[in-house]
């Protein structure tokens, strides 16, 4: 399984014991590279998991290499998402499986949400799609077997500030008069979770 955009790894534990025989996560961040590697000190190095510290764009060619292709919190930091999502699907092996989580639009049109600055003060946040768009997209990239999992808002109890994480957090981002809103005036935050798979 690969991990894009695996941030300090959590995610590559969880799937490996979840029955993952192997797992690669990528991530191009040197922090989240050190806290992978403090966990590996204490989980001993015979487990097959692993964190490259790279982009999805300078990784090695991997085509048609993983079953699974996870891809979570990376599709609105993309300034090409239609690019992103065709190098997701260069990745996996035929028949294999795209699981990609994301910010959507909560609208029933097919509609996309440019922020024209900061988003829930993000200012790395370039398009939020409606569920059905984001359809569009994974159709037009190639993918078959579309399928919207889960739709959930981001909530103050989830995403928190905590002794572990001082700083700010959801609610920092969100309207304090309406937390429907974020900060600046759009939707709040809500994640979908698309399956797909790419064609045998
Ligand atoms: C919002 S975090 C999501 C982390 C994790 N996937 C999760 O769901 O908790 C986005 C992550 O994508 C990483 N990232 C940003 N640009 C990337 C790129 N071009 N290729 C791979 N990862 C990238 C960031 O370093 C960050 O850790």
């Amino acid at each position: 399984m690969l991990d894009v955009g695996c941030g300090n790894g959590y995610h590559c534990w969880r799937m490996y014991g979840a029955g993952a025989s192997t797992v690669i996560g990528i991530d191009p961040s040197p922090l989240f590279l050190c806290q992978f590697m403090a966990i590996s000190h204490f989980t001993g190095s015979h487990h097959p998991v692993f964190l490259l510290p790279m982009k999805i764009e300078d990784l090695p060619d991997f085509s048609n290499t993983f079953d699974t292709v996870f891809s979570m919190g990376l599709l609105y930091h993309r300034r090409d998402p239609i690019g992103h999502l065709t190098r997701l699907k260069k990745l996996i092996r035929p028949g294999g499986e795209l699981v990609l989580e994301t910010i959507i639009l909560n609208s029933s049109t097919s509609n996309v949400l440019v922020p024209s600055g900061r988003y829930a003060k993000m200012n790395n946040v370039w398009f939020i799609p409606s569920p059905s768009l984001l359809e569009t997209w994974l159709k037009r990239t190639g993918f078959v077997n579309i399928r919207l999992i889960d739709i959930t808002p981001t909530t103050r109890t989830e995403q928190r500030r905590t002794e572990w994480m001082e700083y700010e957090s959801l609610n920092d981002f969100l309207d304090p008069s309406n937390p429907r809103l974020t900060v600046e005036g759009y939707p709040a935050p809500e994640r979908a979770v698309f399956l797909a798979e790419k064609p045998s």
